[in-house]
């Protein structure tokens, strides 16, 4: 048994945040913030559950469905809207979903864990699983703080999977954590998020460096037969220095970072919906989907494009 996924939508909150915003009243400029982040833009607003929601109508529209034919939903997230309950609850309501539903945060690698974990379940008898990845970053900046301030946006992305006999989704797959780094990324109750970015720059091309490496291995993939890479967007000099060692190009790879900053769980699933919107994407197509974040997490696959007529 495998899967596919059949619909796929995305939300950004209207509020646009120019670099320009920034330079007016910290010190920072837009040639700093675009020379060592690639970020050009992001947008504030909304909650994490408005922002799911949105995204989560258009992917069932995509896929033809209705909120009452998932029985089961993943929403990836690292900015829930309360502590207790789960995020997931009033979405699920919203949406008139059936079945469970429950938050996974993984932080940034949150969406491949989200799709890994559904493509499991849909093997052990679900049907059709929706996986949102939401984020409202905003509302844990210190927006006076440069450091941070400039890096984070809030979307949501969303697809659907259904289970298939006849096409197997995931190809091979790594997700992983160092818990000994949790420290390097930390917003504590109702605190702002601090980072050691640095730290968390090599760190993260080291890692994704050697989760694709594992990825490609497991599924006897070369760079060259990947049709799109979509990497976690949180620097395009991460991006760039990971498709140098690897051997991928920048014409293999998706970016939207210039746009939306670091949406973390939900910046994979974004830069893979507008790709889809933009016809990058065909039948038979593999897709490489590798992030990492705090905790420190990471995740990488190797997927299987390819939205089968429904059986
Ligand atoms: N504008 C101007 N100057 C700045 C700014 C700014 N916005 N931010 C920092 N600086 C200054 C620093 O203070 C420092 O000044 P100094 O030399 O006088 O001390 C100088 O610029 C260089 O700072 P660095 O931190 O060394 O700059 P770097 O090139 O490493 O870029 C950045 C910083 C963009 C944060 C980078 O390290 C990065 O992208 N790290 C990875 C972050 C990331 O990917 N996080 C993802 C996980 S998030 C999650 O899981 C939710």
């Amino acid at each position: 048994m495998g899967s596919a996924i059949t619909g796929w939508g995305s939300a950004l909150p209207d509020q646009i945040i120019t670099n320009d915003d920034f330079a007016k009243r910290l010190d920072t400029s837009d040639q700093w913030i675009t020379e060592r982040t690639g970020i050009r833009e992001r947008r504030w607003g909304g909650t994490t559950t408005e922002l799911a929601i949105e995204a989560g109508a258009k992917a069932l529209e995509r896929a033809g469905l209705t909120g009452a034919d998932i029985d089961l939903f993943i929403l990836a997230t690292t900015t829930p809207d309360q502590t207790i309950p789960a995020t997931s609850s009033l979405i699920h309501h919203k949406l008139g979903l059936s079945g469970g539903g429950f938050d996974l945060n993984a932080a940034c690698a949150g969406f491949t864990y989200a799709v890994v974990t559904a493509d499991a379940l849909l093997g052990v008898g679900h049907k059709r699983c929706l996986v949102i990845g939401s984020e409202t970053l905003s509302k844990s900046l210190d927006k006076d703080d440069r450091t941070t301030a400039i890096l984070f946006g809030d979307a949501a992305a969303a697809v659907v999977l259904e289970a298939r006999d006849d096409h197997q989704l995931i190809l091979s797959h790594d997700i992983g954590v160092d818990g000994s780094a949790f420290d390097l990324i930390v917003a504590e109750h109702g605190g702002f998020i601090k980072m050691e970015g640095k730290e968390v720059f090599r760190r993260a091309v080291r890692v994704e460096i050697t989760s694709i490496e594992k990825v490609l291995d497991l599924a006897g993939v070369k760079p060259g037969d990947i049709s799109l890479f979509v990497p976690h967007q949180a620097n395009i000099r991460i991006i760039e220095s990971v498709n140098e060692k690897v051997g991928l190009t920048m014409d293999q790879t998706a970016v939207v970072l210039d746009r939306t900053g670091n949406t973390s769980a939900a910046s994979i699933p974004f830069a893979l919906a507008e790709a889809a919107d933009a016809g990058r994407l065909h039948e038979g197509d593999l897709v490489l989907l590798s992030g990492f974040g705090a905790g420190m997490t990471w995740a990488s696959a190797i997927i299987r494009w390819g939205v089968v007529a429904d059986q």
